[in-house]
């Protein structure tokens, strides 16, 4: 191992690492002071037992904002898609051309209880439940009742319209919350994301791959192990060649929130070879559009070099690059967004991660992975997004939701090494001789996670 990157090896955790030492109080990738947690042990009762699962459902799922899908699902007057999580299905319908035009309601229909709305995505002028043909607008409201005259006044006489669920935008994203009245407002719960985002211009990349599978893991166990980094050196040792697993930035905000700035087009210190231009550094070179043979530098020159490049190409047209600061170009911000979703950022795109329980075994999860890209018409993106040779990445068309079972191709080579840990990892958590998770600093993001969801199931969110 190679720890030369900083004079001082011994880790301060008030301190922390920086991927930029230099960067000043206003720029993008500034450390944020240290959040303490504490040191307490985790519990591992919280990823199987039935009852700390329906104390997650009453507290948090049902009391939270929640990221249901994209806007670009629901462009045109009558899209619409469904979103289901735990036992609840969300139909949400844009029912007009302006940006609050997207309206969230409970998928069921007032007579019987029956789902509304079968499919995931569509396009309709209303919809009719299929039982007995009650139909609402396409606004929620009461549209049909099929041979009203038989009902007496009484039941019917509100004329009940979908029940609405709270919804809110930003950044492409359309958020549910099935609070009453939620505590937040769906600003001040993405408290400094929106800022520190902005420049990736989010709202407007197009999904170019849409994968669903279920693995047998509580949700948790599944999201700790995209907070952390630490896995990556015994579990996908194969990327260490062009990523520094190891000095990296973690920074946790309010609600629970936090991000990990990952330098990428660098050696994992962790590698003996520290010199040669190795096949993954190649990659990246090519992936940025630069001829991996006619580089000259050596490998601590690349992650720069490739920086220098990008900025310049992308700065030719104006877009992409408007904002955004340099480390950006080669870099992974991986962000949190509370409660489940895990975002892997680059100016091209992003991958994003949702982990949904699965409301009938606390010991499974729906696991949705989705590549969101700026347009681009005949660049390839780059390896590291995991989207297949030949996508059109045009935004033209918009890739059918590709379900799959776990095990089965889909998911790109380092999902897939996750999905063969994930469950063992799962097993273990039940051994009588397991006494809580002891987390290092490296795993700050999982214990920040923790204690916002204790938060919400002791009552103080
Ligand atoms: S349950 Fe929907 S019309 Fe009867
Ligand atoms: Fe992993």
């Amino acid at each position: 191992m190679k720890f030369e990157k900083f004079d001082e090896r011994r880790y301060d955790h008030e301190k922390g690492w920086r991927i930029n030492p230099d960067a000043d109080a206003g720029a993008p990738e500034r450390k944020f002071p240290y959040v303490d947690n504490g040191t307490g042990f985790i519990d591992p009762s919280r990823y199987y037992d039935p009852a700390f699962a329906q104390a997650e459902w009453d507290r948090l799922w049902t009391r939270t904002w929640l990221i249901a899908g994209r806007a670009s699902d629901v462009s045109t007057k009558g899209d619409y898609f469904t979103f289901d999580v735990g036992t609840q299905s969300i139909l949400v319908v844009r029912d007009g051309d302006g940006p609050e035009d997207i309206n969230a309601y409970y998928n069921v229909c007032h007579h019987r209880g029956n789902r509304l709305v079968m499919s995931e995505f569509g396009h309709a002028e209303n919809f009719t439940c299929m039982f007995h043909s009650w139909a609402w607008n396409i606004d929620g409201s009461l549209r049909n009742i099929q041979d009203r005259e038989t009902f007496r006044d009484e039941v019917v006489c509100d004329e009940p319209g979908l029940a609405p669920v709270h919804s809110g935008l930003w950044g492409g994203f359309v958020f549910i919350n099935m609070a009453e009245q939620p505590s937040q407002s769906l600003t001040d719960f993405l408290g400094p994301l929106p800022d520190q985002l902005a420049p990736f211009h989010f709202e407007d990349m197009v999904i170019v791959k849409d994968t669903q599978t279920w693995w047998p893991a509580n949700w948790k166990t599944a999201l700790d192990a995209f907070l952390e980094s630490y896995h990556v050196h015994s579990v996908h040792p194969e990327i260490l060649g062009f990523y520094d697993d190891y000095y990296q930035q973690w920074d946790l905000f309010e609600n629970g929130m936090s991000r990990m700035l990952m330098e990428f087009g660098t050696v994992s210190p962790r590698e003996d070879d520290q010199q040669s231009v190795n096949d993954g550094l190649k990659m990246m070179l090519e992936d940025a559009g630069m001829d991996p043979e006619g580089f000259k530098g050596t490998a601590a020159e690349v992650r720069k070099a490739i920086q220098d490049f990008k900025v310049k190409a992308y700065g030719k047209d104006g877009k992409w690059f408007d904002g955004l600061v340099e480390n950006q170009a080669t870099d992974d911000w991986a962000y949190f967004i509370f409660p489940n979703v895990t975002l892997n950022i680059h100016p091209e795109g992003f991958l994003f991660q949702r982990f949904r329980p699965d409301p009938r075994d606390p010991e499974g999860f729906v696991y949705d992975v989705q590549v969101m890209l700026h347009p681009v018409e005949d660049a390839k993106p780059p390896v590291y997004m995991g989207v297949e040779d030949g996508t059109d990445c045009s935004g033209r068309t918009r890739p059918e939701r590709n379900h799959i079972k776990r095990g089965e191709p889909g998911l790109g080579f380092v999902l897939e090494q996750d999905s063969q840990l994930v469950p063992i990892v799962q097993q273990g958590l039940h051994s009588k001789g397991f006494k809580g998770m002891r987390f290092s600093e490296q795993e700050q993001r999982l214990r920040h996670f923790h204690a916002e969801l204790d938060r919400y199931l002791n009552g103080e969110k």
